[in-house]
């Protein structure tokens, strides 16, 4: 993928690796399209790119919404704009015991990490496909590999991600659909910050292993490097990615592992 003057739609882009990587693309894409539920990390972003010299188009949306997420991209398309790269980074954690969970919260998860992801998708493909292809990559994570204590919900919705995004590129690879899944480890943003309690509130602290893990610029930098390869899977992180490798090659080290790392 040659990312010079092409156009791209990346959510989550109010901050973290979203923000990151619009302002990395900015350096050379024609237009990017950043949508976030943060109106304020938005317009940061929105200023950041427009310093670069790239056109840019700032949409507030709740993906949980998918309303919201249809009015904006008929929007977009009824004013004739391709979309070259869909790059969605929206998405909440979850520090919370299966015990302690009411499936609201489940389904809270579920919304926005898997169906407003889903939502979005499948209001641009079809434009992607008639325009000639493009290049679709969501944000996993690790434990879309594999579960982890306190992330039940949030890793079935990375989990259930990796078999929705599998599934499309086998079925659209003849329409030059080309899917990148990510699978990052640790990244120092404010993910954690966000992430949902059991009772649905904000879990408000930085976890020590998010605050230890790379920067969303050197994040970015990854994404970039893999997307521009068109890898199917891009692995963005330090060594914590270990944990992939050994969940595939020793399982039963993992399953020990996964018992007894500290979750939080
Ligand atoms: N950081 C990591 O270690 C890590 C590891 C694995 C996977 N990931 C995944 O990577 C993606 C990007 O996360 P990040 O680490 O860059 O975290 P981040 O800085 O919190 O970025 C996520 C962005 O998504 C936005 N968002 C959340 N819910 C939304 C909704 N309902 N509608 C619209 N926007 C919404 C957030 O807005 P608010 O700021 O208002 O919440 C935030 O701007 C996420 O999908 C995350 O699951 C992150």
């Amino acid at each position: 993928m040659d990312f010079t003057g092409k156009t791209f739609w990346i959510t989550g882009a109010a901050s973290g690796m979203g923000k990151a990587l619009s302002v990395s693309l900015s350096k050379v894409a024609r237009l990017i399209i950043i949508s976030d539920r943060d109106r304020d990390g938005l317009e940061a972003t929105a200023a950041e790119i427009a310093r670069n010299g790239c056109a840019v188009r700032a949409e507030v949306l709740d993906m949980a919404d998918a309303a919201s997420v249809r009015k904006v991209s008929d929007s977009v398309f009824s004013e004739g704009i391709s979309i070259d790269g869909l790059y969605q980074f929206a998405g909440i954690s979850q520090r919370s015991l299966v015990l302690d969970t009411p499936v609201e919260i489940d389904r809270r998860i579920m919304e926005i990490n898997f169906f407003g992801v889903v939502t979005l998708v499948k209001a641009v493909l079809p434009h992607m496909v008639s325009h000639g292809g493009g290049q679709l990559a969501i944000a996993s994570s690790m434990v879309g590999k594999f579960g982890f204590p306190y992330r039940s919900a949030y890793s079935a919705s990375k989990h259930a991600l990796q078999g929705f995004f599998e599934s499309l590129r086998a079925e659209n690879s003849k329409h030059n659909i080309r899917v990148s899944i990510l699978i990052p480890g640790r990244i120092n943003t404010n993910i954690s910050k966000y992430a949902l309690t059991s009772q649905g509130t904000e879990y408000g602290k930085m976890d020590p292993g998010q605050a230890n893990g790379i920067s969303s610029a050197k994040a970015a930098k990854q994404i970039l490097h893999g997307l521009r390869r068109e890898k199917k899977e891009i692995l963005v992180g330090g060594n914590e990615l270990l944990m992939v490798h050994i969940r595939r090659f020793l399982p039963a080290l993992f399953y020990i592992l996964a018992r007894k790392i500290k979750p939080v």
